[in-house]
């Protein structure tokens, strides 16, 4: 296994434009499909940096903080600037362009966990990763506290999925 892995073997890029039939009535893009490309961008980083099959485990809070209009580019970056055993921080930045004026605003950014798994569907361990520039060294410096409370949120959460059931409420 090799040991460490530096962020730009696992960057991702993937740029696209927003067509009609991924927009709400207001002409831009629908928050779910934005968070579908997230999604995929980050398990494809994921991917690239253990060279495993990979799960995501969960995605912290995105914020959409500009709205992206149909006609403008839509770009997403995407790297691991953390790793613990066999789970993986993932970046990603979301960039939107007014491709007529040129315009850019970064509009949402969100960190998903993905965990490497081997053939038999448990977790696999991973490379570390060995930050480099200034953006990536801040990431890998704040990360261990995101994990921490990652690990909160984690446990709050199999006790409230434990205590409110399965039973569907209308029968
Ligand atoms: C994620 C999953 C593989 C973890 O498996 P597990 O048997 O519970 O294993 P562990 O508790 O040892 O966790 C493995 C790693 O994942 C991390 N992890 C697990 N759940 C996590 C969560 N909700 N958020 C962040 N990290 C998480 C653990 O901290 C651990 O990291 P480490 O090895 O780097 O220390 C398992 O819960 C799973 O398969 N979940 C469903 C995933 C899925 O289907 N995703 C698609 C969404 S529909």
């Amino acid at each position: 296994m090799i040991k460490q892995k530096r962020c730009r073997e696992s960057f991702v890029v993937k740029t696209s434009i927003v067509q009609p039939p991924d927009t709400n009535n207001y002409g831009t893009l629908f928050g779910g499909k934005l968070m579908a490309y997230i999604d995929d961008t980050a398990g494809i980083a994921a991917m690239r940096h253990a060279r495993k099959a990979v799960v995501t485990a969960s995605t912290d809070s995105v914020d959409f903080l500009h709205p992206i209009y149909e006609g403008n580019s839509v770009c997403l970056e995407a790297y691991c600037t953390y790793t613990g055993r066999t789970s993986m921080e993932i970046f990603v930045k979301v960039i939107a362009e007014n491709l007529l004026s040129g315009e850019r605003n970064v509009c949402a950014i969100s960190f998903l966990t993905m965990v490497a798994i081997d053939e038999h569907g448990r977790p696999a361990e991973v490379p570390q990763v060995l930050p480099e520039s200034d953006e990536e060294k801040s990431l890998y410096a704040t990360a261990k506290d995101r994990a921490e409370n990652r690990k909160n949120r984690r446990k709050d959460s199999e006790e409230r999925a434990k205590k409110y059931g399965s039973e569907y409420p209308w029968q």
